[in-house]
Formats: C-alpha cells, structure tokens, sequence
C-alpha cells in the first residue's frame, strides 16, 4: 500500500480552506469534479494528510485545522456539512526570521511544506524556505514572493536534495490560463495582436493585502503571459480592485484586439468568474503530490512537470 503524503499548511486563508474541504468532500463522496489528476504517481486526491499548520491569527492559533478554517476573514464557502476535525491543531507561526529554527523542529516529519501565507513578504517566505530546508522536506511557494526564481534557494534545494516548487500557482481555470490560451490560439491561427489587456476584481483577503501592500504579483501575472508579446508592451495586466461584495468570487475581464486576413479588425472580450480559493486548491492538490513523489525518488531543486501549474517559474523575472 502507498504511504500518504504528510503536508504542513503555512497560513490557514482561504485556499488552505478550499483544500481541506475539497479533499474532505471527495474522501465523503468520491467526487473527482475539478480534479485533474486523480492519481498522480500512484498518489491519489485522498492519499493527502495534514501533519502541520502555522498562522499567526490568534483566533486560529490554538484550533483544529478544520475549525480554523471557517474562522473571518476567511470567506471561502462551506462545502459539506459536517467537516471531520483534521486532529492537528494551528501552531504561531513566524513573525520574526530568527524563528525559523523552532519551526524546522515544529515540521519534523512533514515531507512537503505548502507555503500559502500572504504574498508580498519575501522575509517571511525565506524565513520557512529555511525552516523546511531544515527540516528535510520540500517546498511550494504559492505566492509571488521569489524563492524558487531565486538561484540561491534554487540551489540551495538542489544541493540539499529536496524539491522546491513555485512561484506563484497559476490557478486552475484562472486569468493566467485562459489569456495565456486565447494568446497562444490567436498565434496559432496566424492572427496578429494589436494589443491585450486583464483585468482583475475579488472580494477575499488575498485581493484586498494585493491591493493595500507593495508586491510582485502584476509582474508575476504578466510572467504567465506569452513572454514576447508582453516583452513587446502589447498586453497589459491592470492593477487588482478589491469589491468585499465579491467574496470569494474572482472576476476577470480579458480584452484581446488583433488583425487577421486582409488587416481586418478582430476583437475578443472574455468575462470569467470563478471562486478564486478553488482555482487554488485545484492545483495545490497536483503540486503537493509531485513534490512528494520526488522527495521519494531523490529529485531535487525545480521540477519541469510542475511548469504549467505556476505563474514564475526560475528564469522569470522578479
Ligand atoms: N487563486 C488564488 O487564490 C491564488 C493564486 C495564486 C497565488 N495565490 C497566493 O496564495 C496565497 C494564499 O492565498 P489565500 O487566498 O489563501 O490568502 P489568505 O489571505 O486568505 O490567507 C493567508 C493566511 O496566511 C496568514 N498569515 C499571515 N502571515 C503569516 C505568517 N507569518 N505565518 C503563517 N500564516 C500567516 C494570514 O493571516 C492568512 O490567514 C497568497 O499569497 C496568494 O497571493 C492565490
């Protein structure tokens, strides 16, 4: 029988709320809705156990992982009535770098660390980078803060042996992935862009910190793009608006203009809407299984098949 995979949860948001219950629903129904890979590497959906969860809000703190996560301002929907108690309680996590050591041993069996805390921190994401390192297992970086397109991380993970993943997930059925396929179509079909922009609007915590703190996120979502379209300033990401009314719904515009035969007008415009926690636990569910898959067979540092799942992969600008 395969071993389940043991993952440590940094940050109990909303796309820690959407995994937990998402794993939950499909342990209860067997549902595979949304899944993209029901087994991967012989791991399956429900082959995913939490070991670990750190947060620093002292409502969470002290909690079973399964209370914590319907606690404000998380705002992901409840998807099953009953959520069966996770038996790990929330422990503080790290709001000072020197703390890195107490939460190495805190990780102590974890072999895959997920790192979904608020982005725009870089010290608080090399501060766990550290801790997991430390403790031997593998990194994903979730947020746009650099680690993985960092090529010290990069090689400090290679040479210890461990996986690390990121940056920035690029959400299952998000803004990134369709703009990324309309651009790639419009090429494909020998059409020429005159100019393409998204635009961004959400009602979670995660948009409103995007929108009040200093991040890499425009960049990282302009690194999801078509490198030399966007390199050639003709497609634009505006800033993010936060719309508490929103919740946890994501809803994105993308606005393509082009010429085809005969340089006649072409234009494409796309209204997406999504929860946007989901988008993340559907792709949180194949990181973690490829990070773990590799810790067991010894590969280490960036991880090719984990390309299509990130927005800033190494080699990507910061
Ligand atoms: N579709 C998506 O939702 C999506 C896509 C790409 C990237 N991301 C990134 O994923 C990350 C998580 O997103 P989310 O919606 O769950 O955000 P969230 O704000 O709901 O959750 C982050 C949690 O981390 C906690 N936190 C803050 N500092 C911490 C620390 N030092 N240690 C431990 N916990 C800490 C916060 O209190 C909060 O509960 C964000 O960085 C976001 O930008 C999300």
């Amino acid at each position: 029988m395969i071993e389940r995979v043991k993952v440590a949860v940094i940050g109990v948001g909303n796309n820690v709320s959407a995994l937990v219950q998402g794993i939950a629903l499909h342990r209860a129904t067997g549902s595979l809705t949304g899944i993209r890979t029901p087994v991967l590497d012989g791991l399956g959906v429900a082959d995913i156990d939490f070991v670990a969860a750190f947060a620093v809000s002292p409502s969470k703190i002290g909690k079973d992982l399964t209370e914590a996560i319907f606690l404000p301002p998380n705002n992901f929907p409840r998807l099953l009535s009953e959520v069966p108690l996770s038996g790990v309680t929330v422990r503080p996590g790290i709001t000072d770098a020197t703390e890195a050591a107490r939460v190495a041993a805190d990780l102590a069996g974890a072999e895959v660390v997920l790192y979904a805390a608020p982005s725009g921190r870089p010290q608080t994401a090399r501060a766990y980078a550290e801790a997991a390192l430390r403790a031997g297992a593998a990194f994903i970086n979730t947020t746009s803060d650099a680690v993985a397109r960092d090529p010290r991380w990069l090689d400090r993970y290679t040479r210890a042996g461990l996986p690390l993943l990121g940056d920035d997930l690029a959400s299952q059925f998000g803004t990134s992935a369709v703009h990324h396929a309309l651009l790639r179509l419009l090429e494909d079909r020998g059409l020429t862009l005159t100019s393409s922009y998204q635009v961004n609007l959400g009602g979670t915590e995660d948009f409103r910190n995007l929108v009040e703190n200093s991040n890499t996120k425009l960049q990282s979502k302009l690194n999801a793009l078509n490198a030399h379209e966007t390199a050639a300033g003709r497609v634009h990401v505006a800033p993010l608006g936060y719309l508490p009314h929103l919740n946890s719904h994501k809803v994105a515009h993308i606005n393509i203009e082009a010429q085809a035969w005969g340089e006649t007008a072409v234009s494409l415009d796309v209204k997406l809407k999504v929860h946007d926690p989901s988008g993340a636990a559907g792709v949180n569910v194949d990181l973690i299984r490829m990070a773990a898959s590799a810790l067991r067979q010894g590969r280490a540092g960036y991880l090719a098949e984990a390309a299509p799942l990130l927005k800033s992969p190494p080699g990507t600008p910061v």
